[in-house]
């Protein structure tokens, strides 16, 4: 029986199943009933463990004791992100989802901005035209992740009187941050999209070969998130409708991929971050242990509390 079924902050755990009581790091602390049991040993009762890792306020689970750790994954792309400022960042929308699809169909969906050409034409296409893509410099290390840019319309620019701006200190930000989104994905199922003072971030765990969880939150820098409120709630919005669109993509995809027609397609030069992901795959295939068991799926929102037991 699961001790935990929501967020928020507990002293204890009570089991709503029998009642018994464990401390935070997992012991039993009380068992009504059970003194006339001889099989009974409190110590051998605690909760389970698991490998619990943290990165700029996000919570990481593996389920694997014997994962690698996370901070070398994490920190090969840290350099990257690093004036996005992410760990000043707080969380002001927070959603957990599933999708239709295979997993692999809803990570390619976010590691490339060429369907804002259509299928986000009315919402972050607008914002983001597909033609402004472009794939930065392979990073030194990029077996543990892939990433992509792409230009914002002219009147999206951060900085400039925009209602769908970012007001906060945009101070740090090279002229490529502020006049791109940067999408950044970590093998293999994390990743962020960001722009000037805010970040989009989706994990994805497989639920059968035909269904994914999604799990995902909204973050802005600290200051912009109490002075504008409007821009959250816009943000919200339409970070609504383009995950709404992207959930019917990848129904779709599913449908269509168990044709007997299905077959492979080319890549556009906008989705060199999809031939990684694949050659990540394949590297992962070929050797498990080498990388399949690295921890980048958050289990639940950031900054929620995560015990080890839960
Ligand atoms: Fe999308």
């Amino acid at each position: 029986m699961p001790v935990v079924r929501d967020r928020g902050h507990a002293k204890r755990f009570v089991c709503p199943y029998h009642a018994w009581t464990y401390d935070t790091e997992g012991r039993l602390m009380g068992a009504p009933h059970m003194e006339e049991s001889q099989a009974f040993d409190r110590a051998a009762c605690s909760l389970p463990q698991y490998r619990l890792d943290s990165w700029m306020g996000f919570l990481f689970v593996n389920l694997d004791d014997d994962a690698a750790p996370l901070q070398p994954v994490m920190a090969s792309m840290e350099s990257a992100v690093a004036n996005y400022r992410i760990a000043e960042q707080t969380e002001i929308f927070h959603y957990e989802t599933e999708w239709e699809g295979n997993w692999k169909l809803v990570a390619e969906n976010s590691m490339e901005y060429y369907h804002h050409i259509a299928l986000h034409a009315g919402t972050v296409g607008v914002q983001m035209p597909a033609k402004g893509t472009y794939i930065p410099a392979a990073p030194a290390t990029d077996d543990t992740f892939t990433h992509e840019r792409c230009r914002m319309g002219e009147k999206f620019l951060a900085g400039a009187d925009h209602p769908m701006n970012p007001r906060g200190d945009l101070g740090g930000l090279t002229q490529e941050e502020l006049t791109t989104g940067y999408m950044v994905y970590v093998f293999p199922a994390f990743t962020m999209a960001m722009r000037p003072g805010t970040n989009n971030w989706l994990s994805f765990r497989p639920d059968g070969p035909e269904r994914t969880k999604v799990l995902g939150g909204y973050l802005m820098w600290k200051d912009i998130a109490t002075e504008d409120p409007e821009l959250g709630r816009q943000r919200r919005e339409m970070i609504a409708k383009v995950n709404e669109e992207d959930s019917l993509a990848t129904t779709e995809l599913a449908r269509t991929m168990r044709s007997r027609k299905a077959t492979r397609g080319p890549l556009s030069h906008f989705e060199g971050t999809i031939a990684q992901f694949y050659k990540y795959l394949a590297r992962s295939l070929v050797a498990p242990a080498a990388s399949a068991k690295l921890a980048t799926t958050p289990l639940s929102g950031r900054g929620a509390p995560v015990s080890s037991p839960s």
